[in-house]
């Protein structure tokens, strides 16, 4: 979708929170964001510079705007598998643009890593997973829900490292009530990233819903003997833990249902 802002252009100089970059190239936009590589000749990486721009629609809505995610992802950099900021400001020539500067992943993020290479090896997908929900566990605990937790918002720095980005529908959690181990929003960011390590170890996510309809360890043989793409990729207990993730009633967890009043 084409956005009302004009992009920046190879070879533009701008000051990022004191650090003084040329775009080299664009890489990414959309109806909200362009995102750029740009050089900073104090920096021996190429750095990524993402603008967020509010819709005229949405002037005068504070959330989801470039200020809130920069903030957001700020206050979260206190963990290896968050995407590192050098800072953020509006454009002081025109405000209505949010800079963010931040650390290159060269693999990109994991939807392109999938499209390029169909899946990811067995341990490496095991690895990125335990980094993803390492990251949602420092998250949560700081009360913050991702909100957005896909293959495009994982970002891929080396064959061992992965990253969580994009915090542009993040999220205060609500609070935990007492009695539960976690609120809907952080389950659903850990629900979406069961997903991700789905589409990282089988390539797709076809089968899923058969999955989630197993009622219980024993279907698993059933469902693997159906879907034998499943079945060349995991263990059987692999993908039981992966089905576990969709429990919909997950002890402590609040039902989606909506309850029968308490009777007095
Ligand atoms: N740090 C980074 N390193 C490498 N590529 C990046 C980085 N940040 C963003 N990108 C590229 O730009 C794309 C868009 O960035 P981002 O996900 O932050 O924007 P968005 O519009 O908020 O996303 P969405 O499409 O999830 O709504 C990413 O999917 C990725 O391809
Ligand atoms: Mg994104």
């Amino acid at each position: 979708m084409n956005s009302f802002i004009h992009p920046f252009k190879a070879g533009d100089k701008l000051c990022v929170a004191g650090h003084h970059i040329t775009i080299n190239r664009q890489i990414a936009s959309g109806s909200r964001m362009h995102v750029y590589i740009v050089d900073d000749p104090q920096h021996p990486e190429q750095l990524i510079l993402k603008e967020v721009f509010k819709q005229p629609s949405l002037n005068k809505q504070y959330y989801g705007c470039g200020r809130w995610e920069y903030e957001t992802q700020q206050e979260l950099q206190d963990h290896p598998n968050i995407v590192k900021t050098l800072g953020g400001q509006p454009h002081e020539e025109d405000r209505r643009r949010f800079l963010i500067l931040m650390e290159y992943a060269p693999y990109g993020d994991l939807k392109q890593v999938l499209e390029k290479y169909g899946r990811v090896e067995y341990n490496t997908a095991w690895l990125f997973y335990e980094q993803i929900v390492a990251a949602l566990g420092y998250m949560h605990r700081e009360e913050v829900v991702h909100g957005d937790i896909a293959a495009r918002n994982i970002f891929i720095f080396s064959e061992g490292v992965a990253k969580i980005g994009d915090f542009g529908n993040g999220y205060i959690s609500a609070p935990c009530p007492p009695g539960q181990a976690m609120t809907r929003g952080e389950r659903d960011d850990l629900k979406a990233a069961a997903r991700c390590l789905a589409r990282m170890l089988v390539g797709n996510l076809d089968g899923l819903k058969d999955l989630e309809e197993v009622p219980d360890e024993g279907g698993v043989p059933g469902f693997l003997a159906d879907h034998s793409d499943w079945a060349r990729r995991m263990s059987a207990q692999d993908c039981w833990f992966i089905r576990q993730q969709f429990w919909r009633d997950f002890p402590g967890v609040r039902s989606p249902r909506p309850t029968e009043p308490l009777a007095v």
